[in-house]
């Protein structure tokens, strides 16, 4: 004979419940997803992504001044050599409204300003906000966490 219980029984014979019992779940997933379920205002806690700069629908970044949103990720070419990189959720209200203006990040909500790096630069951007990494390879851009 059989004996057949779900893993959350079986969990549950052990002792594990609550919060346990949602790690252990997160162990079984991909790191990715488990940060993310906890609470990152981003949601892009282990981002990892690139860009190939000769697609058409990347052109914007080819020119200093302009960005690009993807991911949820506000990519800006800064200067000749530079690219600089935040996520779009602003940290003022969460609202996703974060764009690149000339020298900085700029939420069109209620005006957070923040620095390339994603420090805060008046009350609504105190907070600062998530920057992330840029690295360009040829014309393969690569943002990460
Ligand atoms: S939500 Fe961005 S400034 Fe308020």
């Amino acid at each position: 004979m059989e004996d057949k219980i779900s893993r959350n029984e079986f969990l549950k014979s052990l002792g594990f419940k609550g919060a346990s019992l949602l790690a252990i779940y997160c162990g079984a997933s991909t790191l990715t997803s488990c940060i993310n379920e906890a609470g990152d205002p981003s949601g892009n806690v282990g981002l990892d992504f690139t860009l190939d700069l000769t697609d058409p629908a990347n052109s914007k970044l080819n020119s200093v001044g302009n960005y690009l949103i993807v991911n949820k990720v506000v990519i800006a070419r800064v200067s000749a050599d530079q690219f600089a990189a935040v996520t779009q959720i602003c940290s003022h209200e969460n609202k996703s409204k974060v764009i690149y203006q000339g020298t900085g990040f700029y939420c069109t909500e209620h005006g957070a300003k923040y620095t390339i790096e994603g420090v805060g630069l008046n009350s609504e951007g105190k907070k600062g906000i998530k920057a992330y990494n840029t690295q360009l390879t040829g014309t393969t851009l690569r943002i990460f966490a």
